[in-house]
């Protein structure tokens, strides 16, 4: 057997299809992947022994009953049980979760922020997770929470798992290494991760300092969104999923497992690394998605769609067409719509709308809103284009126009969403985002055709 000589040199396995080192392609699958060859029991889950003597174990994802039901099956060096030793609480202060409403903030208005700085102390995946926002309850399993990470150093010997949610991870600037219990996920700026509820990493920074978004869901996990009327094709393409092969470390050394569970920090100690699943098989995995594959589609006449037309993923609520959150992407397109005021426009929306910008220069907004920088338009709360974007777009000629060299995104939720005292108090927020609109005057004056 081939083992690491380097500690944290995880022995992966050979990619199945050739396409992709280390992924295996497609949203959704039940995948298959073994470190070591015929590691992976063939048409039975539990054996009366596994190969290698490793333990199968069960991660569910979703109630056994639901349909589909969402489990993997993983057969490793020691069972989850002994990954797990007597709990004790830990504070992360500055990693919130729902409810958290603080009486002495106001979250009803419209807030932007400046990227958010990085801190002189240096800062893992756990210590520099800054909440932004929550929304929901924790406790229920519905709402989410929106946070900045901030990450120079990596976690070594450290490991995480959340109960309480799945993470979207969306990358601004730096590097990332998620080194999970069923492969490695590199990330980086423009891609998108899913770490599912109780997937068990270590993130390890492989460019620093490291910046950018998590939301993190309480609720039903994304999906792909129904794509009604536009067909199979175009937007988010399930083959551009990617999940990754197995991985798994034998290294013992003490080694300290965190765990989030219903808005709290747990700490348990052990003696050897967790990531220690030699194959797998089933179709509750993390996948990583490079944005530059979304396909965008829009209008090519005339008038602008609803921004849900960029929906990249969605997390349903139960309440059909009304997502616990959906993630929707402002990319690069074109723009060919006739006698048409082109950027969003104005509105109230009973959904949260939580923005970033990963790079370049959104069109509603072409000062103020910079890369890395945040903004929240909360449930019913007006916005909309500033006196420059709505100058531009009302009287510029209108030819086929490219936006170009632009990345932005949003995480919109049914439900209100509550700054932290970090968002209010800490973070660069800018307190003169309101002025944008000050100077759009009123032009009725009862006159007919004028424009
Ligand atoms: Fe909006």
């Amino acid at each position: 057997m081939n083992r690491p000589s380097n500690p944290h040199m995880l022995t992966q396995a050979a990619t199945p299809v050739g396409t992709h080192a280390g992924y295996m392609p497609g949203f959704g699958n039940d995948f298959e992947t073994e470190a070591l060859p015929d590691a992976l029991p063939q048409g039975m889950n539990s054996p009366q022994r596994c190969n290698y003597g490793l333990y199968g174990e069960q991660l569910s994802g979703t109630a056994f009953t639901a349909n589909p039901p969402e489990r993997t099956w993983c057969y490793r060096i020691r069972p989850s049980v002994k990954h797990s030793h007597r709990y004790e609480k830990i504070d992360l202060p500055y990693w919130k979760s729902a409810p958290c409403i603080d009486p002495d903030v106001i979250s009803l208005g419209q807030y932007r922020w400046d990227p958010v700085p990085h801190s002189d102390e240096g800062l893992n995946w756990m210590t520099g997770m800054r909440t932004m926002t929550t929304a929901g309850d924790v406790n229920t399993q519905v709402g989410m929470a929106c946070h900045i990470y901030l990450a120079t150093e990596s976690m070594i010997d450290d490991y995480f798992f959340s109960a309480d949610s799945e993470l979207l991870v969306v990358p601004q600037e730096g590097r990332l290494r998620f080194a999970t219990e069923l492969g490695i996920i590199d990330l980086e700026p423009k891609d998108i991760a899913i770490i599912p509820r109780g997937l068990l990493y270590r993130v390890e920074v492989l460019e620093g300092p490291a910046r950018g978004f998590v939301c993190e869901n309480y609720g039903q996990k994304f999906e792909l969104p129904g794509r009604g009327p536009i067909g199979a094709n175009c937007m988010a393409n399930p083959r551009d999923f990617k999940a990754p092969v197995a991985a798994f470390e034998d290294r013992e050394v003490p080694s300290t497992v965190t765990i989030k569970w219903c808005g709290q920090f747990h700490t348990t100690k052990i003696g050897h690394s967790p990531l220690d699943v030699v194959a797998w098989h089933g179709n509750y995995a993390p996948y990583k998605y490079d944005l530059r594959n979304y396909c965008p589609v829009g209008a090519i006449l005339f008038d602008h769609p609803d921004p849900s037309i960029f929906t990249v993923l969605t997390a349903p609520s139960g309440q059909p067409g009304t997502a616990n959150i959906d993630f929707v992407l402002f990319r690069e397109r074109w723009m060919v719509m006739e006698d048409t005021f082109r950027p969003p426009w104005y509105h109230k929306n009973i959904m949260s709308e939580l923005m970033g910008n990963i790079y370049g220069q959104y069109d509603a907004k072409p000062q103020g809103f910079v890369p890395g920088g945040t903004s929240l338009h909360n449930m019913m709360i007006p916005h909309g284009p500033d006196r420059e974007a709505f100058d531009k777009a009302s009287y510029s000629n209108l030819g086929p126009d490219k936006l170009d060299k632009t990345m932005s995104f949003m995480f919109e939720t049914r439900f209100p969403q509550h700054l932290t005292p970090f968002a209010a108090k800490e973070a660069p927020l800018q307190d003169d985002y309101i002025d944008c609109w000050t100077s759009l005057e009123k032009k009725f004056d009862g006159t007919p055709g004028k424009k």
